[in-house]
């Protein structure tokens, strides 16, 4: 049972419908926002409470709010699919939840109970229904929940005072190309994450270290960047904001193993499964980098990919360094990488029977 019931106060819409309906014909990925977003505090000694549902609007935040000095800062990304009968759904919400509560344990923040976690996508998706997408062209609504410390205090230590947030914003392609295979930048000058540190949560910092390392990749022509393990600089991380996925010429399955700088994709967990239903074998291993570009230009690595939950699953098509580029298979898409993710989309939009009862109704 949820405690938190995120009331909507007041359901006048900020966005008239024909700006809705002309944002929903090409929404592009995180640029415009919906008329509402749910909001709930926490304070020390009281625990959750000021659930509401509000107008998207500006936040009013002390200068001294120790997240802007701090960046007690975590964060989610889930998706709202509408499928053919117009009912609306997202998929291993639970997940999200659990990884929310992982990351609020590492950056000393409060743990908002899964119930609770749920009640406010709901709250926010039955507010914004007109938002949802049609299922054509694999549209969707992006939902935001996240969480920093709003107290105003400049002392170092966990928070007293924190806000929670949803936000929903209509999304197309994460990538400004579509679902075309990505050029990766190997990082030869940056980690994302270091051992001991926050790269397995889903907090803000991690993106912050990873801008510098996604520029540089723009610089030399590439779409994303890929880092390396922190302390030897051999074994594939993770890209800026997805994790990273191998097949092999003989139908294997590969992605890094957990090794706790890396985040725990629930699209990652979801593609390991549908591999092992299928067959393909899925292991989490060490992948040495060298190791995977000698394994390209051999033909035993015949196709790789991105995967998250902004992303689903993207081909990578070439790695390029400092000292050369390594085309993957013939560069195109990958036959298995988009069976996966054709299979994949099918049960978030309702088209493939859930059979592991990965979606919930908002
Ligand atoms: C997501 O995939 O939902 C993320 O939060 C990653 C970000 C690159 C958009």
């Amino acid at each position: 049972m949820s405690s938190l019931a995120f009331p909507l106060a007041d359901p006048a819409r900020r966005v008239a419908d024909a700006d809705r309906e002309a944002i929903r014909a090409a929404p592009g990925f995180g640029q415009h926002f919906t008329d509402f977003m749910a909001h709930a505090q926490w304070r020390e000694g009281e625990g959750w409470g000021s659930d509401e549902v509000i107008p998207f609007g500006p936040l009013q935040l002390s200068p001294a709010a120790a997240v802007l000095h701090y960046a007690q800062e975590i964060f989610e990304g889930l998706k709202a699919f509408r499928h053919e009968d117009g009912t609306v759904w997202t998929f291993r919400p639970e997940k999200n939840a659990e990884r929310l509560q992982r990351s609020a344990r590492r950056l000393a923040l409060p743990e908002l109970p899964t119930e609770d976690f749920i009640a406010s996508l709901r709250a926010v998706v039955q507010a914004d229904e007109p938002w949802v997408p049609s299922p054509a062209g694999e549209q969707s609504l992006y939902l935001r929940p996240f969480m920093f410390a709003s107290e105003e205090f400049l002392g170092v230590r966990a928070a007293h005072g924190v806000d929670y947030y949803v936000i929903a914003s209509p999304a197309g392609a994460y990538f400004p190309r579509g679902i075309q295979p990505l050029v990766v930048w190997i990082s030869d000058s940056y980690a994302r994450a270091g051992a001991g540190g926050t790269g397995a949560a889903k907090c803000g910092g991690n993106y912050a270290s990873s801008m510098l390392g996604k520029k540089e990749a723009q610089a030399n022509g590439a779409d994303e960047v890929l880092f390396l393990d922190s302390e030897t600089h051999t074994a594939i991380d993770e890209l800026s904001g997805m994790n990273v996925v191998v097949i092999t010429k003989d139908g294997r399955l590969q992605t890094p193993a957990l090794t706790g700088s890396i985040l725990e994709g629930v699209t990652r967990d979801s593609i390991l499964q549908l591999a092992a239903d299928r067959g393909l074998a899925p292991s989490e291993d060490r992948l040495v980098m060298s190791e995977v570009l000698d394994r390209i230009a051999s033909g035993d690595i015949v196709e790789m990919f991105a995967c998250g939950t902004a992303a689903v699953i993207n081909p990578i098509g070439e790695f390029r360094s400092a000292v050369g580029s390594w085309t993957i298979g013939d560069g195109g898409p990958g036959e298995v990488t988009m069976s996966l993710r054709e299979e994949l989309t099918g049960i978030q939009y309702g088209r493939i029977e859930d059979r592991h009862g990965w979606l919930t109704q908002l």
